[in-house]
This record gives C-alpha cells, structure tokens and sequence, in this order.
C-alpha cells in the first residue's frame, strides 16, 4: 500500500479552514498540523478532527517541523510566511504548495530559488476548474484564431474590482481587457464564461465556484502531481500540461490505432 503524504498547512482563515476540511478527509494524505499566526482564543483542534492548530507565536517553524515531520507544506496564509519556512523546507526538501496571491517579485524569485533543492508550486490561483478552463481556452484560441472572444465575470454584489482570474484569462488569450464584462449580483461565489464567437456556432466554456473546499481540491491535485516530479518550481499549468501530454502520448500509442491506419 502506497504510504500516505504527511501534510502540514499553514494559514486558517477562510481559506485555509476550507482546504483543511478537504486533505483532513483525503485518504492520501495526512494532515499532521494547522499552523496560524496566533492560536489564542481559537479552537484547537480541527473541527470533528484530532489535528492540532498551532500558533506560530509559541511554536516556531523549525521546531514544528522537527517536533512533527511533514513531506509537503501548504501555504494559505500571507506573502511574509514564506520567508519563515523557507530555509527550513528547502534544507529538510519539504515539498511546497503556495497558493498566496500577493507575492512581490522578489517573493517569487525566492520561491524560484528554493525550487533549486524541492519541488515547489506558486498557484496565485488554485482551483483546478479554473486552470483547466484557462488551458482549454488558450487551447481553442491556437485552433480558431479567428473567433471573437468575450469574458463574462459574475461575483457577488460587493466585490469592487474587476475579477483578477478574469483579467489573467484576458492577458492568457492576449485579448484586451476591454474585452471583459463583469456583472454584480447578489451572493454569486464567482463565475466566469469564455465565449467563443464563431460564424455558425458559440462555444461557451463556463467555471462556477460552489464554495471554498475548491481550493482544497486544487491542493491536494497539486500535492499528489508534484510528489512524482523532480526539484523545481512549478505553475498549476506546468502539472496540468504534463498531465495532458502523458494523457496524450497515451492516446497515440500504436495499438490504440484503428485496423488499416
Ligand atoms: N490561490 C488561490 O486560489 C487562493 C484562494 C484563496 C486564498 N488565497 C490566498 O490565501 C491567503 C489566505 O486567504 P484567506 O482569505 O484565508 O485570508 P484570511 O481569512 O485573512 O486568513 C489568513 C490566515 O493566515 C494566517 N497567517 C497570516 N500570516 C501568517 C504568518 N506570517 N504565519 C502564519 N500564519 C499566518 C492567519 O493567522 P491568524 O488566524 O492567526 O491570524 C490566518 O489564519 C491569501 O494570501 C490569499 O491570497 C489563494
């Protein structure tokens, strides 16, 4: 039986709450600990769970990873974390799932600099739904140049900005941002909608996002992906494409040909 990955995650907010109730019911993996800037005032264990929260303030990263051994780190917290761990994962070879948004530059070329002694992901956007619409709509771009393209975001009623997945999937298909209409509304969690306008036909491709957990899933795709690669620093579409190719090259080979070909 293939072991299961000890996972430690960092961040318990509303994002890192919902990615925890995802890998703490993953058969593949184990989440040993939660670690949060402070723990005071805060239950202590995982809802339904025996996982410990930990606060950083009292139990410092070197010590947790030592008291307490993981094979992977998921960061759901702030851009300032990663400077805590670094050096830590990078010196035990802990794999990283970094799903913060806000990294400067500099962050990133940390991040890039640790994928030289693990294998690190900086996904500024997590949810497999979202990846895979941005993949197959770069996709359908290559084969139909000709298409208009439009982009519809639809988000809750006080979301003030234009949707950041939204603008990327713009500068993906090299389409002005002109091109994006965004729509408020009520309690939407957040959609978006690639049309492709053809002569004689539409091809839509929409993403809706039901609830938080779908960062968790993004995670833990993630996590089991990069156990099988090498050192190195990753994007959510590097392991998709890997994927696609493998899938591929799967498809092509000889005795899946037809009788005659
Ligand atoms: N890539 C994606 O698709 C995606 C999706 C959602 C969120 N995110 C990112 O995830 C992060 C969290 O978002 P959120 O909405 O959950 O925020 P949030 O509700 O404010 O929660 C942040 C959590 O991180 C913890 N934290 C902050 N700085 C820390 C530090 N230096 N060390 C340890 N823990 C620290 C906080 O600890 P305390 O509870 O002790 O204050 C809190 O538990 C943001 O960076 C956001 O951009 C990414």
């Amino acid at each position: 039986m293939q072991q299961k990955l000890r996972v430690g995650l960092v961040g318990y907010g509303k994002a890192g709450s919902a990615v925890a109730n995802v890998l703490s019911s993953d058969a593949r993996f184990e989440l040993r600990w939660i670690a949060r800037r402070t723990s005071s005032g805060n239950p202590q264990t995982h809802p339904g769970t025996d996982i410990p929260i930990i606060g950083l303030e009292s139990c410092p990263f070197a010590a947790l990873f030592e008291s307490d051994p993981v094979d992977a780190l998921v960061d759901f917290s702030s851009p300032e974390s990663i400077r805590l761990y670094g050096e830590e994962i990078r010196r035990r070879g802990i794999i990283l799932i970094s799903a913060i948004s806000a990294y400067t530059e500099d962050d990133l070329n940390y991040a890039r600099s640790l994928g030289g002694d693990t294998r690190v992901l900086c996904s500024p956007n997590i949810t497999l739904g979202i990846n895979f619409l941005i993949v197959a709509a770069k996709l359908l771009r290559k084969i139909a140049p000709f298409a208009d393209i439009e982009i519809l975001e639809q988000h809750f009623k006080d979301k003030p900005e234009v949707s950041g997945t939204a603008r990327k999937i713009a500068e993906t298909l090299e389409v002005n941002g002109e091109r994006i209409t965004s729509l408020r509304l009520g309690g939407i969690v957040g959609h978006h909608e690639v049309i492709f306008g053809f002569p004689h036909q539409t091809v839509r491709l929409t993403h809706e996002s039901i609830r938080r957990e779908a960062f968790g899933t993004g995670a833990a795709f993630a996590l089991t992906q990069l156990a099988d690669c090498k050192n190195g620093f990753y994007t959510f579409d590097d392991l998709l494409l890997n994927l696609m190719r493998s899938e591929l090259l799967e498809t092509a080979k000889p005795d899946n040909t037809q009788d005659g070909e």
